[in-house]
């Protein structure tokens, strides 16, 4: 690890729904605990149709209405963002999936986990669902809101914050 600081990279297909979502709601999350200065976070689609786009309209919309502004434009995770960041937090077992198909070594790869890990009470299978096709952009929301209050605690007691 290196300095004080913790880098968080979140992972989804596409980067405009649900990575997105995530990396504002848990910035606002790290904020909030006056963690700012210990973070940095950022987000990335293990696709790269939407490189360069804003995130989808309707993410953005459902973000804005509970106080929370997306500004975040797409992008590729690539090979060399094992490098960068510490933790990297996928949404599917789609996404760990590619992710492990992109990882340079073990060490990497051990980075990947699923974002709704330490989700308290979390079901049994616990991705966040794609709302691309199924509309469900409210949902994503708020499970990001739990699972980020999760993923905190569980960073907080790792790296003594
Ligand atoms: P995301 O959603 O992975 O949460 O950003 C999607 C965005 C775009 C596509 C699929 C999922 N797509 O097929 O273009």
């Amino acid at each position: 690890m290196r300095g004080d600081v913790v880098r968080v990279c979140f992972v989804c297909l596409g980067n405009i729904c649900r990575s997105p979502t995530a990396e504002a709601v848990f910035r606002a999350h790290v904020e909030r605990a006056g963690l700012a200065s210990r973070f940095e976070i950022d987000s990335a689609g293990t696709g790269d149709w939407h490189a360069g786009e804003l995130a989808h309209p309707r993410t953005r919309a459902t973000a804005e209405e509970r106080g929370v502004a997306i500004t975040h434009r797409a992008r590729q995770f690539a090979r060399a963002d094992f490098a960068r960041f510490d933790w990297v937090l996928a949404m599917d077992r789609a996404n760990v999936q590619a992710l492990h198909g992109l990882a340079p070594d073990d060490a990497s790869r051990a980075k990947v986990h699923l974002f709704r890990a330490w989700e308290p009470d979390a079901p049994q299978l616990p991705e966040v669902p794609d709302p691309y096709y199924s509309g469900q952009f409210e949902l994503v929301f708020e499970i990001c809101e739990r699972a980020s209050a999760g993923l905190l605690a569980h960073l907080r007691e790792a790296h003594g914050l």
